[in-house]
């Protein structure tokens, strides 16, 4: 045992220290899955269940259309209330972004991930103290296997210096995006604060619908995909993600069955986070998700911006107007900073 996670523990520093990710493999021409991507078999989904592929069920999609027309309005909040409690995801179209701007900055992104290692390298870091890291998992460890995926990581973005940080391919993609971003943001903190029965500058002034960060994935292709994973199952921390992506493979833990979450034309997916669980004391929650890796012939790409506070000393716990006699708060307060170094993000 001793010796195969010495093996182990080896391929995992000479992996990391090509600081080319699992893309450079893939320029490698790697043909075979290297064992440190090996995930066992009960996490990975079984060839004879039908893996959500035939399922009726579908992530709910609201239509933000005409949102500010009072009867629309209530319909739609009803809808997020709705798949906020019992999917904890749904998509968004009508949400105000263009979609040539989501298009571009998908390009862009694709465009980093695929440039020559040379020149992504000097990104390569998991000092999560800089506003820029590229990087192959948030941790390499000889007892969780990695996810065949790459990311590069931009944080802080609601301030506009920092853009200056982010790599020329997908810059000014990514600042176009966020503008747009930050207009869905107050948006949705609205219609989430409506749909708890709150005021609806409640979250607002909760200071959590601010954009964290900002995580560009990239899904190389992968030799064998059905032994790997593109995500291993999780939840999101923070209070909110949005998730742009170009195609299939993410899946959504929904009664404990795993349903495809394939994008949708337009459409913005909003997955509520393990925060926003905590401050709504469980009435809206936070649901698992992963990724497959389909074996196809294109790699995939998503952007997940996490969506949170940008005051680390700020305490959270259950909304005081959400708490009763009958309903009493069932989690703690936690500082967010605090809570994020768990994580150490
Ligand atoms: C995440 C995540 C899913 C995806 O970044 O937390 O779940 O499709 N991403 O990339
Ligand atoms: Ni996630």
């Amino acid at each position: 045992m001793a010796v195969v996670d010495c093996e182990l523990e080896k391929e995992l520093k000479q992996f990391d220290e090509t600081k080319a990710g699992v893309k450079g493999l893939v320029d490698a021409g790697v043909t075979k899955l290297p064992r440190m991507f090996r995930h066992p078999p009960e996490t990975l989904p079984s060839p004879n269940q039908n893996n959500g592929l035939d399922s009726n069920l579908q992530v709910p999609v609201i239509d933000l259309k005409d949102v500010d027309i009072c009867d629309r309005r209530k319909e739609i909040i009803n809808d997020l209330r709705k798949a906020a409690e019992e999917w904890g995801f749904f998509q968004i179209v009508n949400h105000g972004i263009p979609i040539a701007v989501m298009d571009e900055v998908l390009k862009g992104v694709r465009g980093f991930h695929e440039l020559p290692q040379e020149a992504k390298e000097e990104w390569y870091s998991r000092d999560f103290k800089k506003k820029v890291n590229f990087f192959s998992n948030g941790e390499l460890k000889v007892s969780t296997p990695a996810d065949w995926r790459d990311t590069l990581s931009c944080k802080v973005l609601e301030d506009e210096c920092n853009f200056e940080a982010i790599p020329e391919v997908c810059r000014e993609q990514i600042r176009e995006y966020m503008k747009y971003i930050v207009k869905v943001q107050e948006k949705l903190s609205k219609l989430f604060s409506e749909a708890l029965g709150l005021d609806s500058d409640y979250l607002e002034n909760l200071r959590c619908f601010k954009s964290r960060s900002l995580a560009c994935h990239y899904y190389p292709v992968c030799p064998d995909p059905h032994l790997t994973l593109g995500g291993t199952r999780h939840s999101d921390l923070g209070f909110l993600t949005l998730l742009l992506q170009d195609s299939s493979g993410l899946q959504v833990l929904h009664d404990n069955v795993w349903i495809d979450v394939p994008p949708v034309e337009g459409a913005l997916l909003t997955n509520l986070a393990d925060m926003l669980q905590i401050v709504t004391n469980g009435k809206f929650k936070s649901v698992e998700h992963r990724v497959l890796m389909p074996a196809t012939l294109e790699p995939r790409t998503s952007i997940a911006c996490f969506v949170g506070t940008d005051d680390l000393q700020k305490p959270y716990g259950p909304i005081k107007e959400l708490i009763s006699e009958d309903n009493p708060a069932i989690y703690k307060e936690v500082l967010f900073g605090e809570y994020m170094n768990r994580y150490k993000l």
